[in-house]
């Protein structure tokens, strides 16, 4: 006996749910496209020395959750856990330099060794968009409003938006400096977790989920005020270019995210309705990133939506596949090669037709078409395939003579005139 099984975390999408599948990915790349943002692939396989230096050694991702092994020619490559990192990397290599600023989008499957739960899995999707060489805070907000509106567009209710910022790389050591003394001094009062970041990234420690540490983390020193001028400005513009939008968000101060290469705003798109992974998207500002990873000095900014929790969200109406335009009932020798050449002729009308190729009876391919609730049948029997001819029926009006039509093969306007009255 067979006892292959996928592996834990992993799924498999079969036809049934993949009609919501692509129906969302239809109208996400259609909002995409409508923001001019073009899209960028990126391989899968990367070296695993990409995602240590793009994502930071000390966060659970690198440290915990990579799918790390050596390939054949003793090199360390990683399956990607996230597509920033990736993009930076190719436009680096292709020359960023002499570029304009890009508004790019990818969307496929990450991996990151995490324990599997409702909305969690290792090998799951994103939709990532990176707007790379963009400074202002008019690429924040046209950022945020972007991953706002396709939520919003795909019916999404009850989101919550959280935002934070994390300021700049020197707002940020020096907040750091004074954090890590303040942990030093109450580490006995922190959870074992915590305790373990503290060395490895104490920022992590502040979105903590664990009662007592937030309840004294209340007392230690806050992001906020290390802040610059200059950032807080930012900060502020922000809050008040997304309240003149109307798009209703609360700040978090603990909002870090799991990733070290932020820097000034950091968010995340919450749902009421996803139980404990309830993040259905997080993003950045990551100014210091494409530097970091060998490149010029290029500010960025971008977010990603779990499209497995995208799926969970979105409407029921999502699920409906596109009905069969025509399906076609054949049976016998001469029949069945007609038929065929019927079924490719016909699809160069934008028809969705489906050919029968069991060779049941025509009673059982009738009731087929029946069960797909096909808008019309085609029906080629020896007799009709002799004549060179096929019988074509609207299904809904099988009984009306009216709406049944015997048609010569080689008469393809009469077949045009019959498709466009009846079915386009
Ligand atoms: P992230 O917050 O790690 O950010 O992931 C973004 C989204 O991916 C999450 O909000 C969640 O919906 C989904 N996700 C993450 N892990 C899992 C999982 N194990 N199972 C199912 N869904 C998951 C990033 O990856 C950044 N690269 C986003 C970004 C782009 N920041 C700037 N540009």
């Amino acid at each position: 006996m067979n006892n292959f099984k996928n592996l834990r975390g992993t799924v498999d999408l079969l036809p049934e749910q993949l009609v919501k599948w692509q129906n969302v990915e239809k109208i996400l790349v259609e909002q995409l496209s409508r923001a001019s943002i073009k899209e960028i692939r990126t391989p899968i396989l990367e070296m695993t020395e990409l995602f240590i230096r793009g994502i930071g050694e000390g966060t659970d991702v690198v440290a915990k959750e990579m799918y790390t092994f050596l390939d054949r020619g003793e090199r360390s490559c990683t399956l990607r856990p996230e597509g920033t990192a990736s993009v930076a990397r190719a436009l680096i290599q292709s020359g960023i330099s002499s570029k304009p600023p890009q508004k790019l989008w990818y969307m496929g499957p990450m991996f990151r060794y995490e324990r599997p739960q409702a909305g969690r899995q290792r090998q799951f999707h994103q939709l990532g968009v990176e707007f790379i060489g963009y400074q202002s805070v008019r690429s924040d907000i046209e950022i945020i409003t972007l991953a706002w509106d396709i939520l919003a567009k795909l019916g999404i209710k009850e989101l919550n938006l959280e935002i934070n910022t994390l300021g700049d790389i020197d707002d940020r050591s020096n907040f750091q400096k004074s954090f890590l003394n303040w942990l030093e001094i109450n580490k006995n009062f922190l959870d074992l977790d915590s305790q373990k970041r503290i060395n490895k990234n104490p920022l992590r420690i502040l979105d903590s989920k664990n009662v007592q540490t937030r309840e004294i983390l209340k007392e230690a020193p806050k992001l906020l005020d290390f802040l610059s001028e200059k950032s807080l400005e930012r900060y502020s513009t922000l809050k008040k270019q997304l309240a003149m939008l109307k798009i209703p968000f609360v700040q978090n101060y603990n909002l870090v995210r799991g990733l070290d290469y932020y820097t000034h705003t950091a968010f995340e798109i919450t749902s009421g309705s996803l139980g404990s992974q309830a993040t259905v998207c997080g993003g950045g500002r990551y100014d210091g990133l494409i530097e970091q990873m060998g490149g010029p000095k290029i500010p960025a900014i971008g977010f990603a939506i779990g499209l497995e929790r995208l799926i969970l969200l979105a409407g029921q109406e999502l699920e409906i596949s596109r009905k069969t335009d025509i399906y076609i009932i054949n049976q016998g020798l001469q029949a069945e090669p007609l038929a065929l050449e019927l079924s490719r002729k016909l699809r160069r009308y934008d028809l969705l037709v489906e050919l029968d190729l069991t060779g049941a009876s025509f009673s059982k391919q009738f009731k087929k078409a029946n069960k797909l609730k096909s808008k019309s049948i085609i029906i080629v029997g020896d007799d009709e395939a002799n004549k060179k001819e096929f019988v074509i029926k609207l299904f809904d009006k099988v009984n009306s003579e009216s709406k049944e039509e015997t048609i010569s093969i080689k008469n393809e306007s009469i077949l045009e005139k019959w498709i466009q009255n009846n079915l386009l």
